[in-house]
């Protein structure tokens, strides 16, 4: 059984916002966490007053305390009960301090305060990760290595078939949001046009390819139901609800067709190269460990996450590869929403399967 199950962005009121959190040595004071406000960003509503004056009651009028009611606003965070915004801005401190203490570091990557920042790890992990997976199936790859010069660089986006990047929400889909991304980056090269394909229909009808809808599955398994069922709805057809439902799959409303896929062998980053360097993304998994999830910029790397089948929890898309600082890279698109990390993309150290990023990898062949 291989299923992935995937942190979450949460569901906002409000809009999301990227928290351009701290200056480039960490040296920043939690107050200053916010200065860099989008007043634009700010209209959205007058709730901050409200929410400010609840969460300054509960803690009182502290510079901390208004630096997580702004940090609460923004993220259209709502706490029912005195007790509650007492433990939630425990954490968020706590949080703060890791993020902080990390950026003190002068590693190739940045944290910053996000959606996430009032949550655990062990809640994020036990809410937003499934337990890790066995994508073994994927251990013999069907890539043919052809004569193609490997750039040195690649950046699919570049070329304009790279749709936007989208939010998962509260539901462990991670898996389908790598397979559209897939699917919607193969369509838009094969036939000169975007297209925005159904995440719901993957959820809700690909349960007999070893899938498990809000609770994991594999792009690899995705992509077999699709050649096997015909076809892929859009998304306007078939739109996300971010919830297990009853398939509703309509073949007037295909939006795409499977003929095959390619599976990386595993642990092949070399094939995984090829590919993502010549011929489109690669739907990639890896082992999101703690700390992951307040990546903000740089090339993100690890001592911690494992790089076996058994370690992978979270499935992405790898749209290109490149060198900063010195440091080799994937750069690959997640599925938490335009404002997480670089745009709602990270960049993974390459040459180590960092994580198990080619550990689970595969890309359809659509038509
Ligand atoms: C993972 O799956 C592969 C192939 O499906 C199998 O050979 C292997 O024993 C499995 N590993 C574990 C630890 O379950
Ligand atoms: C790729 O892997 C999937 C399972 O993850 C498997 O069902 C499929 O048959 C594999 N494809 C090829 C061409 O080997």
């Amino acid at each position: 059984m291989a299923r992935f199950s995937l942190p979450v962005a949460v569901v906002v009121a409000a809009v999301l916002i990227a928290c351009a959190a701290g200056a480039e040595d960490g040296s920043f004071a939690s107050s200053d966490l916010f200065a860099r406000e989008n007043p634009i960003r700010q209209v959205v509503s007058d709730g901050l007053r409200e929410l400010e004056t609840s969460v300054l009651q509960a803690l009182g009028n502290t510079r901390h305390a208004l630096s997580f009611a702004r940090f609460a606003h923004r993220y259209g965070k709502s706490y029912s009960t005195v007790e509650e915004i007492k433990m939630r801005f425990e954490i968020f401190r706590e949080n703060v301090r890791m993020i902080k203490s990390h950026n003190r570091k002068g590693l190739s990557y940045t944290m910053g305060v996000n959606e996430f920042a009032d949550m655990t790890w062990e809640e994020f992990r036990k809410h937003r990760l499934g337990a890790a997976q066995n994508c073994s199936a994927t251990s013999k790859g069907n890539l043919k290595l052809g004569n193609d010069v490997i750039p040195e660089e690649q950046d699919w986006r570049e070329s304009g078939i790279v749709s936007p990047v989208k939010d998962q929400g509260h539901c462990g889909s991670c898996w389908t949001f790598s397979t559209t991304g897939a699917l919607e980056a193969a369509y838009a090269q094969a036939f000169g046009k975007g297209i925005s394909l159904s995440e719901q229909q993957l959820v809700d009808c690909a349960g007999a390819f070893n899938n498990f809808g809000c609770n994991g599955g594999l792009p690899s398994q995705a992509f077999e139901y699709i050649k096997f069922n015909g076809g892929l709805d859009t998304e306007e057809a078939y739109p996300y609800t971010g919830k297990n439902g009853l398939c509703k799959f309509s073949s007037q409303n295909i939006g795409v067709r499977v003929i095959d896929s390619v599976n990386i062998t595993l642990g092949a980053e070399d094939e995984l190269k090829y590919a993502v360097g010549t011929v489109r993304p690669v739907s990639v998994a890896f082992e999101v460990v703690k700390g992951f999830r307040f990546y903000k910029e740089g090339v993100y790397t690890s001592t911690t996450c494992g790089n076996t089948p058994m370690d992978v929890n979270h499935a992405v898309l790898a749209v290109g590869y490149g060198i900063e600082d010195g440091i080799p890279y994937w750069l690959i698109k997640n599925s938490w929403g335009p404002d997480w990390g670089e745009n709602g993309y990270f960049k993974m150290e390459l040459g180590k399967n960092m994580c198990g990023v080619a550990t689970c990898a595969s890309f359809p062949v659509v038509a």
